[in-house]
């Protein structure tokens, strides 16, 4: 999904133009996902999503990190390139066929020493997740039905002040159109969990109009 959903084309590509690009290894992790994977290719972050992973994972000084929804690894090296010195990304993920790929990478990318994944669904393996184990960072990529379950899970081991970064939540626009009967359920389930967020005084909130829609929630 690119910015340009929101930006006229000059300006998507102007913007693109003057963001860090990705590297080598992450452009070949796209083509290979898109070789691989054909149209799910597009559950992949876009290309200027990436280095601003990166940057607010730095910015919050992150050495816990979490993420929900990892595919075949482009969003979890952006994050783990990240982190701060002896910190850990746990990626959660149900798909063992998508995350062999992420596997070979972060093995390419030297993280292997600093990203765990967790096979499953995300809501029973956070929840084993001990309360005592603080979370710094999070990121939410995953079924749209479940960001509510993840969002408490997280937030209840989040520091104060940490960040959780929420992908998808604008849905091209469509959360902003008047409710009806015959709404995409994924445009409903966001809608609610935007609406959650806002009304939530545990945290402050932030909703860009980047990508498709990337909501910053940091904790009070
Ligand atoms: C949009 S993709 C993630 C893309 C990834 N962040 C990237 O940049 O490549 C969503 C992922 O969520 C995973 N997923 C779907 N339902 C899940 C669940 N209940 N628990 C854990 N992961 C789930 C899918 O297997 C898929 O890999």
């Amino acid at each position: 999904m690119k910015s340009s959903a929101y930006l006229a084309d000059h300006v998507a590509r102007y913007t693109l133009a003057h963001t860090t690009p990705p590297d080598p290894l992450l452009e070949e992790l796209a083509a290979e996902t898109h070789a691989l994977t054909g149209d799910n290719a597009g559950l992949q972050i876009s290309p200027e999503q990436g280095p601003l992973l990166t940057m607010l994972t730095q910015l919050a000084g992150a050495r816990n990190a979490v993420e929900v929804g990892t595919f075949t690894g482009y969003s979890s090296i952006c994050i783990a390139r990240g982190l701060a010195p002896g910190g850990r990304l746990t990626c959660f993920d149900i798909s063992e066929e998508w995350t062999s790929i992420a596997r070979r990478y972060w093995a390419r990318a030297g993280l292997d020493d600093r990203v765990e994944l967790r096979l499953g669904p995300a809501a029973r393996n956070l929840a084993e997740l001990p309360e005592t184990e603080t979370i710094d960072f999070a990121f939410i990529d995953a079924d749209k039905g479940g960001y509510p379950t993840y969002y408490e899970l997280i937030l209840a081991r989040l520091v104060p002040g940490g960040l959780i970064v929420v992908d998808n939540t604008l849905r091209r626009g469509r959360v902003a159109e008047a409710p009806a009967a015959g709404d995409d359920p994924i445009v409903r389930v966001t809608r609610e969990f935007n609406d959650l967020v806002i009304a939530d005084d545990r945290v402050t909130t932030v909703l860009l109009p980047f990508a498709d829609g990337l909501t910053l929630i940091r904790k009070r």
